[in-house]
């Protein structure tokens, strides 16, 4: 089966896994029906190197930002220089940026810091967020609720009830990716049967999290429809193509993409 309009919005390209390897890949990504893709930074040099590649590649947009787990590495002057990345116009997005209490590295307050001030840069650039959460949903939750910023929470994984507090609270989006297709995948299957289509976005978070089937392999862009079937199959009353071009528009939407 052939797809159309796969947006895939929480990507990592510029992984050492596809070290010399991305010209090809990405070749393969748009004969499969890759048409848009943003690679996140997780720190300042990936912010830089992901800038390069949406310079490089028409189809490829940027994230600027810094993941939680590099909050404890920033240097004097990385907010004016995350700014200034975020003046590029390929750049539509601060992203990155959030919690992880799973690591717990480095401390909770320097990593509340760090998320607080991409917030407020965000919304002082009026441009979306891509939020990462992993095992800190409440104080995600409360600090998202005190900025209101546009944007998504990638890769969600808190419960259904919080994720309808998310899209009546915050409005924002939740971003879906491989993980949806797990064995246990209870609570991401609940979450995308409550919530309306028009708040869903797909994403892979190459080069990990593989979908059912390929575990194992190294994820690519065009895995996505795998998901897109899932969540034809969960809502019943839609195609996976369909589920493909609502969430392709609503991304570009989002992003401010045409
Ligand atoms: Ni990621």
């Amino acid at each position: 089966m052939l797809y159309a309009h796969i947006f895939d919005t929480h990507a990592h390209y510029d992984d050492p896994r596809f070290e010399g390897l991305v010209d090809e890949v990405f070749r393969c990504q748009r004969a499969s029906g890759v048409d848009y893709i943003i690679n996140n930074a997780s720190d300042e040099p990936s912010a830089r190197a992901s800038l390069a590649l949406a310079e490089k590649y028409d189809f490829v947009y940027a994230a600027v930002g810094v993941h939680p787990q590099a909050a404890g590495e920033v240097t004097d002057g990385w907010l004016v220089r995350i700014e200034s990345m975020a003046a590029h116009p390929k750049a539509v997005a601060i992203g990155e940026i959030g919690l992880d209490y799973y690591y717990d590295v480095p401390d909770r307050e320097t990593q509340k810091q760090v998320f607080r001030a991409q917030l407020a840069l965000a919304n002082k650039l009026g441009k979306p967020v891509e939020i990462h959460d992993r095992d800190a949903h409440g104080d995600v939750f409360d600090i998202l609720c005190e900025y209101h910023p546009a944007g998504c929470l990638h890769r969600y994984s808190g419960s259904p009830e919080l994720a309808q507090e998310i899209v009546r609270k915050l409005g924002m989006s939740l971003g879906i990716g491989g993980a949806l297709t797990y064995k246990n995948s209870k609570k991401e299957v609940e979450t995308v049967r409550l919530i309306p289509m028009e708040y869903l976005i797909l994403e892979t978070d190459c080069p990990y999290l593989a979908p059912a089937g390929r575990r194992g392999r190294t994820c690519t862009s065009d895995m996505i429809p795998v998901v897109a079937e899932k969540i034809a199959e969960i809502k019943g009353d839609i195609t996976p193509q369909e589920v493909l071009d609502i969430t392709c528009q609503n991304a570009q939407r989002l992003f401010g993409i045409r």
